[in-house]
């Protein structure tokens, strides 16, 4: 399973192998009240740890921006299923790719709900949906801002 000299990553989710990060923006197709944010995040911290997803949740002004990381057989199925909530539309996927090892390990997932002015001041950009715009035209230097960007949330997470 391993070659030789590599070993399994190991993290709080124990010894793990091929693993899974996709992020993606959307759009919600109404504004989610405070009450329904939560709810919805009650039900993601019930579901993951389960399947051994770990990841970081944004929602600016109506639009989300989600990284999921885990096992590839739990992430793929897991992201379907979110493509079709009918919460959010306009889903555009900003990267997928296999990582070595969690970069939100100690999040089964975090949220973090924040205004456009908080948003600009730490990527410059206008609004979740700019990810999704330069997708096409940069692609690692936009999954490096990406990861930055939830980085930078986290740690003010607490
Ligand atoms: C923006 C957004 C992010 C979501 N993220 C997750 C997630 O990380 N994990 C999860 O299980 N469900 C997530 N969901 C909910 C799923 O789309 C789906 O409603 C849920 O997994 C179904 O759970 P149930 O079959 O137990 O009702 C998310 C939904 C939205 C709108």
């Amino acid at each position: 399973m391993y070659g030789k000299g590599q070993l399994p990553v190991e993290s709080s989710f124990g010894i793990e192998e091929e693993m899974l990060s996709v992020a993606y923006v959307s759009s919600a197709t109404s504004k989610l009240s405070q009450e329904e944010l939560i709810e919805l995040m009650h039900l993601i911290r019930e579901k993951n740890p389960k399947v051994g997803v770990s990841g970081m949740l944004l929602y600016c002004e109506g639009h989300f921006m989600q990284v999921i990381e885990g096992p590839e057989e739990k992430v793929m199925p897991l992201y379907e299923t979110i493509q079709a909530d009918p919460r959010h539309d306009r889903v555009v996927t900003l990267f997928e790719e296999t990582i070595e090892e969690r970069r939100f390990k100690e999040w089964t997932m975090g949220l973090r709900q924040l205004t456009a002015r908080e948003l600009e001041q730490v990527s410059g950009w206008t609004g979740l949906r700019e990810a999704a715009d330069r997708v096409d035209r940069e692609d690692r230097a936009n999954r490096d801002a990406v990861y930055e960007l939830l980085m930078t949330f986290r740690r003010t997470m607490g």
